[in-house]
């Protein structure tokens, strides 16, 4: 089925100037950007986000750095886009990442990870109403 899923270019990936290089991986592998805006998260934003991981021993450190500079926010579209981009992504930590994803490629670190991506299709439509309106989404 078409879906949608949330993705974010996190902070070391903009700073490092690979928006496009980024967003291309997402073209060519058939999905869509039907939304997108660079935006700076407040503290309060990146907390509320990932709140599910407020006990993780990473959740302060994890906020700190995802206001650390200027995310991209977007909104992916295409068959099975969820798991697709989770794919397109790989896996968390860039160590053990497949060879020819977003995270293998450009990824820092575990924290660092360079992208975020919805991890199930309800998390999905929640994230993506976190951050869009309907009308800011193009399909
Ligand atoms: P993300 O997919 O955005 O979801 C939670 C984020 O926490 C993850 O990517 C990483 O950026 C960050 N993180 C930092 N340390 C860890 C860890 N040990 N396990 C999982 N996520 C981590």
């Amino acid at each position: 089925a078409v879906e949608r899923t949330l993705s974010i270019v996190k902070p070391d990936a903009t700073r490092r100037n690979l928006t496009g290089k980024i967003n291309a991986r997402f073209e060519e592998a058939g999905l869509r950007i039907v939304a997108q805006k660079r935006i700076r998260l407040t503290r309060e934003q990146a907390e509320q986000f990932y709140i599910v991981h407020a006990e993780r021993p990473f959740y302060g450190e994890l906020v700190s750095f995802m206001i650390s500079g200027p995310v991209v926010v977007q909104v992916l579209e295409g068959e099975n886009a969820v798991a697709r981009n989770r794919e397109i992504m790989g896996a968390t930590n860039p160590a053990n990442a497949a060879p020819g994803t977003i995270r293998k490629d450009f990824a820092e670190s575990i924290e660092a990870n360079s992208v975020h991506g919805s991890d199930s299709l309800e998390n999905a439509a929640t994230e993506i109403a976190y951050f869009f309106s309907g009308t800011e989404i193009v399909g």
